[in-house]
C-alpha cells in the first residue's frame, strides 16, 4: 500500500485541469446497461471507483476497453447480459454498485444486488431506492445479505423520496425510462451529476423533463440505444473546489480549468466570504470553464451548513473544515447530509488544529499554522481535507491508506506537484527519517 508525504508551506500558482466527474462517471457508465449495444464514453476519470465499476460491468458479461491515460475514451459492449449480480466483494469496496439494481430490473427483470452495510460516513441506507422501484412494479427479497428484485412489467407511477437521495434519484429514474406510461419522481435529488446521468439517458433516446429541479418527469419508452456520438462525463465540481482550497489554504493563486463553474455557486461564495479574490469565466472551451482564486489576505472564518445542491456539498465540508482550522477566529461546520462525516477532524487535531466536534455540528477556532504528521484517511473527502492541511502544514506530513484518496481525485500528486507543492507518493515501508525534511527514506528492512 502506498502513503503520501507532503512537504507544506509552499503557496500554489498556476493552472490546474478538472477530470470527468466520479460521481457523475459512475451512474453513466451503469446507464449503459440499459442499451445493448457499444457505448463510447470520454472524460471518465482513471479512478480506483471506476476501474471497480468497469470490472462489475465486465462481470455482468459486459466487457469494455480503457486506453492508457486520464480522460481517456471508453469503450463499453453492452450487446450481452450474463449474470445480473452485484455480489459483496465489490460492492462492499463500492457502494454504488447498487446503481446497477434499477437498470438490471428495466432490461432483465431481475437483479441480486448485496446491500451495502453502512460505511464511515454514516448508516447510508437504500430503502429509498427499493421504495421507488417497488412503486415501478419491482418486488424484492431480502436473502443472505442479498436483496433479490424481480419484474415482470415495469409500470409508471408517482414516487415521493423521504428525502433527496442521489444515487437513490438515479436508480429510479434508469428504471423509469422503460417502464410502461408516466413516472414523477417527487423531491428528487438536483445534484449535476443526477442531470448528467439524466442528460446520457435522454442522449439513449429516454424521454425526461425536469432534471435540475425536484420533480422529474418521465415519460417510459420500450427500448433504448446507444448514443450516436461519444458521450463526454460533466467535470468534477468536488474535485474543482478542491484544488480552489488548496490554493486558499497555501495563499497562493491558482487557476482550475474544465471546471463546472455554475456548479461551483456555493464554494465560490464561501471562497469570496473567507476573503480570496475569485473571478470565473464560463467561455473557458472544453466542456466547462475557468475559476481563478488569488488570497493575498489572512483567511477570514466562515461558517457553513451542508445541504442538498445547490447548498454547500457534503463532498466539500471536510476541505472547509481543513480551511477554518487555518482561519482568523471561529467558524461553525454544520453537518446535515450524514450522521457521521467528522472522522476528518480527530486526524487535524493532531495537527494542531482547534476543533470541537458535538454531534452534527464542529466549532472550529483557526490557529496561526498546522503542523505536520502522520495522519490516517477515514474516507475519500477525509483524505484531501489531510492533503490540504499538509499542503498548509509546518514541516512534513505523513498521510496513511491512500487508497481512499485514489477512489476519486486522478493524479493527485502530480496535479499539485505541477502547481508548486511537495507531495511524494511512497510505498508503506519508506519512513520519515528527519522530520522537516522534503525526502523520505527508505528504512531497511
Ligand atoms: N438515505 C436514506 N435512504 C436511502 C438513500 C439515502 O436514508 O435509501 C440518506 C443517506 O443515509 C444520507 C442522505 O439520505 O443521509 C443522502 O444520501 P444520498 O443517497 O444522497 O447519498 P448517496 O447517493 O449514497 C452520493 C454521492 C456521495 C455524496 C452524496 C451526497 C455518489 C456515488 N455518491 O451518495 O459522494 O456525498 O451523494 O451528495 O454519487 C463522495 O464522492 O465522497 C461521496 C460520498
Amino acid at each position: 500500500m502506498d502513503k503520501l508525504f507532503i512537504h507544506g508551506g509552499r503557496p500554489l500558482q498556476g493552472t490546474v485541469r478538472v477530470s470527468g466527474a466520479k460521481n457523475a462517471a459512475l451512474p453513466i457508465l451503469i446507464a449503459t446497461l440499459l442499451a445493448p449495444g457499444e457505448h463510447l464514453l470520454d472524460n471518465v476519470p482513471d479512478l480506483a471507483d471506476v476501474g471497480l465499476t468497469l470490472s462489475l460491468l465486465g462481470r455482468i458479461g459486459c466487457p469494455s476497453l480503457v486506453p492508457e491515460g486520464a480522460g481517456a475514451r471508453v469503450r463499453l459492449d453492452t450487446s450481452r447480459i450474463a449474470w445480473s449480480e452485484a455480489p459483496y466483494d465489490v460492492v462492499r469496496k463500492m457502494r454504488a454498485s447498487v446503481l446497477v439494481l434499477g437498470p438490471l430490473l428495466a432490461r432483465q427483470g431481475q437483479a441480486r444486488v448485496s446491500l451495502p452495510g453502512g460505511c464511515a460516513i454514516g448508516v447510508r441506507p437504500v430503502d429509498q431506492h427499493l421504495k421507488g422501484l417497488e412503486a415501478l412494479g419491482c418486488r424484492f427479497e431480502l436473502e443472505g445479505g442479498y436483496v433479490n428484485g424481480r419484474v415482470d412489467h415495469l409500470r409508471g407511477a408517482e414516487i415521493h423520496f423521504d428525502m433527496p437521495t442521489v444515487t437513490g434519484t438515479e436508480n429510479v429514474l434508469m428504471a423509469a425510462v422503460l417502464a410502461d406510461g408516466v413516472s414523477v419522481l417527487h423531491n428528487a435529488a438536483r445534484e449535476p451529476e443526477v442531470v448528467d446521468l439524466a442528460r446520457f439517458l435522454r442522449a439513449m433516446g429516454a424521454r425526461i423533463e425536469g432534471e435540475g429541479t425536484s420533480t422529474i418527469t418521465v415519460d417510459g419508452v420500450p427500448a433504448l440505444r446507444p448514443p450516436r456520438a461519444p458521450y463526454a462525463i460533466m467535470p468534477d465540481r468536488i474535485e474543482a473546489g478542491t484544488y480552489l482550497a488548496a490554493a486558499a489554504i497555501t495563499g497562493g493563486a491558482v487557476t482550475v480549468e474544465q471546471a463546472p463553474v455554475d456548479e461551483l455557486g456555493a464554494v465560490i461564495e464561501a471562497l469570496r466570504a473567507a476573503g480570496c479574490e475569485v473571478s470565473t469565466d464560463t467561455q473557458g472551451g472544453g466542456p466547462g470553464g475557468r475559476v481563478h482564486l488569488r488570497r493575498t489576505g489572512p483567511l477570514q472564518p466562515v461558517s457553513i451548513e451542508t445541504q442538498p445542491h445547490p447548498g454547500f456539498p457534503t463532498d466539500m465540508q471536510a476541505q472547509w473544515m481543513a480551511l477554518m482550522s487555518v482561519a482568523q477566529g471561529r467558524s461553525e461546520i454544520r453537518e446535515t447530509i450524514f450522521e457521521n462525516r467528522f472522522m476528518h477532524a480527530a486526524e487535524l487535531l493532531r495537527m494542531g488544529a482547534r476543533i470541537e466536534p458535538d454531534g452534527h455540528c464542529a466549532v472550529v477556532n483557526g490557529v496561526p499554522a498546522l503542523q505536520g504528521a502522520t495522519v490516517m484517511a477515514t474516507d475519500l473527502r477525509a483524505s484531501a481535507s489531510l492533503v490540504l492541511a499538509g499542503l498548509a502544514a509546518q514541516g512534513s506530513t505523513e498521510i496513511l491508506r491512500l487508497y481512499h484518496l485514489d477512489r476519486g481525485y486522478e493524479r493527485l500528486e502530480a496535479k499539485l506537484n505541477a502547481l508548486g507543492a511537495d507531495v511524494q507518493r511512497v510505498p508503506d515501508d519508506v519512513r520519515l527519517v528527519r522530520p522537516g525534511s522534503a525526502q523520505p527514506v527508505r528504512v531497511a528492512g
